[in-house]
Formats: C-alpha cells, structure tokens, sequence
C-alpha cells in the first residue's frame, strides 16, 4: 500500500482533489488520507463543495480559519506537522497554488516527505500576486510536478526543474467539469433564477487586486450595473468581496439586473456558466471551465497565469476600467464557440497522476 495525503483549504482546491481521490480509489494499491486545512470554513464555501463533488469527509480537519497570510500560513505549518509526522506518507499531494498548498509543501519537504504538485508551473509572472509566490515556492518544494498544461512544462525547464520531475498530466478541474456537467445541467433551473438561455451574465470577483482597493471595486461594480441595464447579471459575491462593499460603503446599483447573491455550489454555479452568454471573472478556474465549455469570458486582470485560455479558449483579458469592460461585454455577449481542444484537458488528468504515484 502507498500512503498519500491530500491537503486542501480553500474552494477551488475542492474540484482538483476530488477526480484524485476517485482515480486513487479505482486504481487500487493506494492509502489515501485528507487533510482539509479549514482555510475556508463557511458552508457555502466548503461543505457544499464536498457534497456536490462526493468526496468523503476529510480524514483530519486543522479548523485554521482566516488571518493575514503569515498567520493563517504559519497556522497551517503547525497544525499539519504532527499530522505529517504520525502519518508519513510516501507521497503529500498539493493542489493549486492557495496558502494551504504552500504551507504543507514546506512542512513535507522539511520532514523529507516527497511532495506532488497538482496543477504546476503555471506562471503570471505577478509577484504582487500571493498566489504567484506560493505557486514559485510550491513548484520549487515539489519532486513531482503534474502539469495541467504545456506552457507549464516549458516554465519549470526554464526554471531548471529537471524534465524527469515533470508530468504533464492534464487539467483536474476539467476532470471534475467533465464528470458533473450531465448532472449539473439537469438540475440547472434558469426559470428559478428568472433568466433565460445565453440572454444573462455571471460574475465573480474576489481578487485582492480588485477588491481590497476601492478604486477598482468602483469600476468594476459600475460596469457590472451598466450591463446590468440590458441583461440580467448574477454575482455570487465571495466573502471577502462582500466584506470590502460594505467596508467602502459600496452600495452597488439596485434598478437593473445586477443581482447580488451568496456564493453558490459547484454544481448550481456549473449548470449556470454552462447557459450564460458572458461570464465576467477574476478566478482562475472559471477561465479554463468557460474554456472548455465555449462560453465567453472576460478576465478583469492584467495577465493569466493560464495563457492557453487565451491562446486556445474564449477567455479575453480586460483592464479593470469600467468603459473597457462595457464594451468588451457588449463585443463579447453571447460568443458562444463550440468547447475548445486543449490538449489532455480530456476527463483523464487524475487517471494519469494516479499512475505516475503508482510508479513511485
Ligand atoms: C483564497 C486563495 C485564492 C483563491 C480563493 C478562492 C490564498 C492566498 N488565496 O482567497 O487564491 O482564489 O481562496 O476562494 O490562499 N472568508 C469567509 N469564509 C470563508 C473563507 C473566507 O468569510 O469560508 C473571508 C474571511 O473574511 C477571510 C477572507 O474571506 O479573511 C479571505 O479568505 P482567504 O482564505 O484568506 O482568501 P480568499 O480571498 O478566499
């Protein structure tokens, strides 16, 4: 039996860990232990994630809660050792590029403990990015580095990872996607949400780069209310987004079809992006997922670490400027292409990490 740890945190690790934990449990020969780090904790945040994807609860979970980044990191250091130490898996598996992924990372790597990365060297070259830093320092902690996509092949060679580390494996998240849209579209109820087919918006925004500061929230949320205007607009708002409107006292237009809504489940939220006819983010997940359904999509940031959206998908990136995102939404609406070809974004991904840790 080889023994593997997961550890997830935070809401977009959820969809990556679920299609490992099914490939591990269909390949057989495999212990495999969750750890969730408790990064997110909110119902709607986490809960609902396990029980729309059918993981299992997780085995441990640190509760660390939210705090600035050195506390919630050094949280997750903590709590995570002794686990690693009573556990000590063959292999600790990391996904994504979260506080949790770059916490347990240094934790195994320090304990001698081999750590996979899932979803490696992908790079926006942005160290104002937190996430920019914890996908450098994980890329650099790991000793298997599974590749969603080739640009994050050529970026770790140019960083000197050597090519035997390297697996370029395919997209998780397009696992999952793949797995749940037949689901997600039976029970996607447009009527309920009272918009209809390609004739609606989704939004999401929660980068701190958008949201902390009250300038570009003020841009952002302006041009949402003026798309608003002609179609209706659904934004599941992220905590911290909701946290920083009412900081700034930011009461977003109310007279159109700019709906506010709590954030919503992985399933809710697929069959919804699978129908809308623009989709308005700053998320990195929801790039590839309107990749891969055809869907366009509009980035509110000045660069992606997933160029092949760009390169291959619907994905356009747009500055955080509220003319330049009424025009390109309205340049943009109802775009909708047949899903794109990315290579090995396929439904496979976590079949083929299962089978490079079997050779481990
Ligand atoms: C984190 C990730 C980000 C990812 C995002 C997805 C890092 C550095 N950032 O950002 O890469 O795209 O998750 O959601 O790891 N909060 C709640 N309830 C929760 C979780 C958070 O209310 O369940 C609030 C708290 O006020 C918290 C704030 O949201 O302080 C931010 O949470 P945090 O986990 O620090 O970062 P995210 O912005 O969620």
């Amino acid at each position: 039996m080889k023994r593997i740890v997961s550890v997830v945190g935070a809401r977009p690790n959820f969809m990556k860990l679920a299609p490992v934990q099914r490939a591990l449990e269909a390949a057989g020969g495999f212990e495999h232990v969750v750890v969730h780090t408790g990064q997110h904790y909110d119902r709607g945040m986490s809960d609902s994630f396990f029980e729309d994807l059918g993981i299992p609860d997780p085995d441990h979970n640190l509760g660390v809660g939210s705090g600035t980044h050195a506390q919630q990191t050094a949280d997750i250091m903590k709590a995570i050792e002794p686990v690693l130490l009573a556990g000590r898996p063959d292999v600790l598996l990391v996904y994504g590029d979260v506080n949790s992924t770059v916490a347990a990372a240094l934790v195994a790597a320090k304990l001698g403990i081999r750590v996979g990365h899932v979803e490696a060297g992908l790079r926006s070259f942005d160290w104002e990015m937190p996430e920019e830093i914890n996908r450098v320092v994980t890329d650099r902690l790991s000793d298997l580095l599974f590749t969603p996509s080739r640009d994050g092949d050529e970026n770790l060679v140019r960083e000197g990872v050597a090519a035997e580390r390297i697996h370029f494996v395919g997209n998780v998240m397009i696992d999952t996607l793949a797995r749940l849209l037949r689901e997600a579209r039976r029970r996607a109820d447009l009527a309920g949400w009272e918009v209809r087919e390609r004739e609606f918006a989704v939004v999401t925004l929660h980068r701190p780069s958008n949201v902390d500061d009250p300038r570009p929230l003020a841009e952002l949320i302006g041009a949402l209310g003026e798309i608003g205007r002609t179609r209706p607009v659904v934004f599941p708002v992220h905590p911290r987004t909701r946290r920083r409107l009412e900081e700034f006292d930011m009461v977003p237009p109310g007279d159109g079809g700019l709906r506010l809504v709590d954030p919503v489940g992985y399933l809710e939220m697929l069959g919804l992006v699978d129908r809308a006819g623009l989709v308005i983010t700053d998320s990195g997940g929801l790039q590839e997922e309107t990749s891969f359904l055809g869907v366009p999509c509009l980035t509110a940031r000045p660069n992606t670490e997933r160029p092949v959206t760009v390169t291959h998908g619907t994905n356009e990136l747009v500055p955080t400027d509220r003319a330049a995102i009424v025009a390109a939404a309205e340049r943009k609406f109802g775009a909708v292409r047949d899903g794109c070809e990315i290579e090995l974004w396929d439904g496979r991904a976590a079949e083929r990490i299962a089978e490079v840790l079997r050779g481990e």
